[in-house]
């Protein structure tokens, strides 16, 4: 077997691990024991400038060397992290917290996104246009928008990087990469095993840090910085457009949800029970498309509660290292707090706790996954995103009150709905207010389609052709005096 992967002493900037300023160190905790993992070198803002200049230095040769060269690089990182999955998905188990098997499927998802850019690469197609005046040529071209600061969330450790990443590269932007202090040995593995691919040094800086907004201000107070991409909540989403503007920055945001799991009479409720394991227990509810609010037809509630009871009362909790374990713990003892407080808020406006509602003793953030029924719109787990494994279940009488209900929110990133009437089917897809829909369907995050949000989720797409297009430029070039004929 191999040898367990040693996390580097340093952050990596313009190829190298180096120490941050003043030596500061940045403890990685295991959120299912409460141990600490390792520490890593804890950026301050001497080090994002360091690594700002490192990827503006990058940029010209990167940009200049052809889609083909880069499309030949994330070909070759997609083949390393392949070969690097065992390792990957241990340390994303570690340090997020999330079941093995889990885990593998997200190494496996965050190297699709490496290989779907590696060959959108080659795709950034620009286009010519008849002009008015026969003199002139009208062509337009796609450029790389510029250095890009992509700021990431723990509870995807690698895919939310290598959707940001793979795309800016495969468009020929160069990055800095702020990843989420609860989860930076993977982002470092992730950095690493690009280096080994072949990218030049300063094509990709990553740099971890507990201070944030220090992290950030240097690049959103600096021109250079062309993009910035992140994921995360929206209140933070809000506070960088508001300093991006400064630079009038480029900004692709993927923010929170309150994603609507709408279950209709005729539905195949076999469909629907086995779809919310992973619309609702994914990464044990820490995800912005996590089921939030179960909307029932009122005929078939009980049938479909008791069901979800059934299935959620067989679910095993614990350390993801175990295989049968299907639901980690919260990522830190705030998230475990917010989720019961959802809780207890919906027990006390009357909600019915029908499974689970307590933290589980012992070392660790685990929330017993909970199912409540009898919700109601002025409850918190309605309105705001919970965060964990609690299912909560509300029962609608038609099929405007639950498209209505569903909508009722500021935010839009993804709905669920389940039915097997065609035209019920086309009728609500199309009037959901949601950036993604998944229609019989509890996992539709893939590579090759558009992710994000309308509303206050978000602000552009990653993923799909989309992905690419918000890191390029536009540039149109008007030729004039071509001559007409040939002489
Ligand atoms: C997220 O929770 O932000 C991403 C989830 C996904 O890609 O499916």
């Amino acid at each position: 077997m191999a040898e367990p992967w040693q996390a580097p002493e340093g952050m990596l900037i313009a190829g190298d691990f180096q120490s941050a300023e003043g030596g500061r160190r940045l403890a990685v905790e295991n959120p299912a024991t409460e141990e600490i993992l390792a520490e890593v070198a804890d950026a301050g803002p001497s080090d994002a400038r360091r690594a700002l200049d490192a990827a503006v230095d990058a940029f010209p040769a990167w940009r200049d060397a052809g889609a083909y060269a880069r499309s030949a690089v994330l070909r070759r990182w997609f083949d390393l992290m392949r070969a690097d999955r065992d390792n990957l998905a241990r340390l994303m188990t570690l340090e997020n917290g999330k079941p093995l098997k889990e885990a593998y499927a997200e190494a496996d998802y965050a190297a699709s996104f490496v290989e779907w850019f590696s060959e959108e690469a080659k795709r950034a197609y620009g286009r010519t246009i008849p002009a008015t005046n026969p003199e002139k040529r009208i062509l337009v071209l796609r450029q790389p928008v510029g250095v890009v600061a992509a700021i990431t969330p723990w509870n995807f450790p690698a895919a939310m990087i290598t959707r940001k990443v793979a795309s800016a590269l495969a468009a020929g932007c160069t990055v800095v990469l702020k990843p989420a202090p609860e989860t930076p040995l993977t982002a470092l593995r992730l950095g690493e095993l690009l280096l080994q691919a072949g990218a030049p040094p300063g094509v990709l800086n990553v740099v971890p840090t507990s201070d944030a907004r220090r992290v950030a201000d240097v690049w959103l107070g600096d021109s250079r910085v062309r993009k910035i991409t992140f994921t995360g909540s929206t209140a933070v989403g809000k506070e960088l457009m508001r300093k991006a503007a400064d630079n009038v920055q480029r900004l692709s945001l993927e923010l929170g949800g309150q994603a609507p799991f709408i279950v209709f009479s005729d539905a195949d409720l076999d469909v629907a029970v086995s779809a919310i394991s992973t619309a609702k227990f994914r990464n044990a509810g820490q995800t912005c498309v996590a089921a939030n609010r179960v909307l029932v037809a009122r005929e078939i509630e009980e049938e479909f509660t008791l069901r979800i009871v059934a299935q959620v009362a067989a679910m095993r909790v614990g350390s993801g290292l175990d295989p049968e374990v299907e639901v980690g713990p919260m990522i830190n003892g705030k998230g475990r707090t917010k989720v019961l407080a959802h809780v207890e808020d919906a027990v006390s406006l009357g909600a019915e706790v029908r499974l689970g509602g307590r933290s589980v003793p012992g070392p660790g953030y685990f929330v017993e996954p909970t199912v409540l029924s009898g919700v109601t719109p002025k409850m918190l787990v309605m309105r705001e995103e919970t965060f964990g494994p609690v299912i909560a279940i509300a029962a609608f009488s038609s099929e405007a009150e639950a498209v209505a209900t569903a909508n009722d929110t500021e935010y839009g990133l993804a709905a669920y709905f389940f039915t097997r009437d065609a035209g019920r089917a086309w009728r609500v897809a199309e009037h959901l207010e949601y950036g993604i829909v998944g229609l019989n369907d509890g996992a539709p995050s893939t590579a090759q389609a558009p992710f994000g949000g309308y509303k206050e989720s978000g602000v552009g797409r990653e993923g799909g052709q989309e992905g690419m297009d918000a890191f390029l430029e536009t540039k149109y070039v008007s030729w004039g005096a071509v001559g007409t004929g040939l002489r």
